[in-house]
């Protein structure tokens, strides 16, 4: 098997899989190369690891590419982000140095903080799609790549709701060719890569394959689909926790979640209309959790607030900061504190990998559209149909391991003390 990938560039998952190749450190936080799944009874003993369980393309398979606005190759980013230190650098960089960023789809109306120089200048939105698409196949002969796949690890751009153009494919082409201002950029990366049979997974909170056009094109090609936003600092804790309360039967009265963060990601979060793409996808999770339509006396009235603040002296190492509170019997309050300080990249570039990795294996696995099985990794996530997302992390990581075992011909596991 030989995989060979497309991404936009994101440096930590690049520096991940490298580190890991040249056996410079394991990647730590990546499930589909360090958990193992159990199969069948308990007693069966039977145990191995997901990547010796299902057939995942190897960290060896994978090449990377992508496209900034800004950096020129992955090593430059990585030292402008300053996630790792020189000194973890330093072994990788002849490597990093050489995934060149091609030139970008970038409008300023969607990412008013940064100032793209590497960016492509063609006529329409219709021309830059058709560059994209280019661009991937380009990427692909050049590197002989058997199968691609496409994460989003591109900035948030500002909220938006669908609009006419995004209903259906017919309608979102003739959008490009109008240059209908709805259309964001990472909507035309998303259709590039759909159009080019490539799987595609969106990191970030804004609106690409979740809309109606990209469900259909991507059924259309048999070519699956994940998103949105990564689940890995607050978010990760709250759908950790929230559940826990819940077991129990436990009152809320209000979760306030805030955060400090320095790195590029924060600076563009700081403008109020791509802050609200992210607030709206933080907001969701609380309420599947525990759904108060169904425990009105213990959930029905909760203050949930969620707060990113700009503060350039962290950089990457985002804290977060939870007051929860919580009542129990007699209604008697209780508070709980949460200060996560946590190195952002650092949890998102395994996500990154597993994504893109577990993507590319539904794809050889036939399935096509929204992949539910892998909400665990998204903050927002995309569901099949009308039924509730689910947030819950561990439902969340069962679903997913039960999809791995049904797809491999072994039964589900149901923690079950019967049969
Ligand atoms: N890092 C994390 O832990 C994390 C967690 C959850 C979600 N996310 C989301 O993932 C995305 C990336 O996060 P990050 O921390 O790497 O941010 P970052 O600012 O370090 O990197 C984003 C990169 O995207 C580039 N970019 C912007 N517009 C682009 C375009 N149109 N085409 C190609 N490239 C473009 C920027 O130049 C920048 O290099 C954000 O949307 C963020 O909210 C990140």
């Amino acid at each position: 098997m030989f995989l060979r990938q497309v991404w936009v560039l994101l440096h930590p998952p690049s520096s991940l899989v490298i580190a890991a190749r040249k056996g410079i450190s394991p990647p730590i936080g990546s499930v589909s190369q360090m958990a193992h799944i159990r199969l069948g009874k308990k007693e069966e003993g039977r145990n191995p690891l997901i990547k010796d369980f299902v057939p995942l393309a190897t960290l060896d398979d994978l090449v990377f590419g992508g496209w900034d606005p800004l950096s020129p190759n992955v090593l430059e980013a990585a030292r402008t982000c300053g996630v790792l230190d020189e000194k973890d650098l330093a072994p990788m960089a002849a490597e990093l140095e050489g995934i060149v960023a091609m030139d970008a789809v970038f409008d300023r109306t969607w990412v008013s903080r940064l100032d793209g120089v590497r960016v492509k200048d063609l006529a329409s939105k219709w021309a830059l799609t058709m560059a994209l698409i280019e661009d991937i196949e380009r990427f692909r002969l050049d590197n002989g790549c058997d199968r691609m796949v496409m994460v989003w690890c591109g900035s948030t751009e500002a909220y938006s709701e669908p609009a006419a153009c995004h209903e259906t494919v017919d309608a979102f082409e003739a959008g490009l060719k109008a240059d209908d201002p709805a259309i964001a950029p990472s909507q035309m990366y998303a259709y590039a890569a759909l159009q080019s049979d490539v799987p595609f997974a969106n990191g970030a909170p804004n609106l690409s394959v979740d809309l109606p056009c990209m469900l259909e094109l991507a059924k259309a090609r048999g070519v699956p689909v994940a998103g949105k936003d990564f689940k890995t600092g607050q978010t990760f804790m709250k759908t950790l926790l929230a559940p826990g309360f819940k077991a129990r039967m436990l009152g809320m009265r209000g979760w306030y979640s805030t955060n400090i963060l320095g790195n590029r990601d924060g600076e563009v979060l700081d403008a109020p209309e791509n802050f609200k793409s992210k607030e709206m996808s933080k907001l969701g999770v609380l309420d599947t959790i525990l759904q108060p339509e169904v425990y009105p006396e213990l959930y029905g009235n909760i203050d949930h607030v969620v707060r990113i603040n700009y503060y350039p002296p962290r950089g990457d190492n985002k804290e977060g900061w939870d007051a929860i509170d919580i009542f129990g019997w007699l209604g008697y309050p209780m508070q709980i504190k949460v200060d996560f300080m946590c190195r952002d990249s650092i949890l998102a570039a395994p996500i990154v990998l597993d994504l893109a990795l577990f993507m590319d294996l539904a794809h050889r696995a036939g399935e096509s559209g929204v992949q539910e099985w892998l909400s665990f990794y998204l903050k927002a996530p995309q569901q099949r149909g009308e039924s509730d997302i689910e947030h819950d992390l561990f439902i969340q990581q069962t679903k997913l391991k039960n999809t791995l075992r049904e797809w491999m011909g072994e039964q589900p596991v149901t923690h079950s003390e019967v049969g």
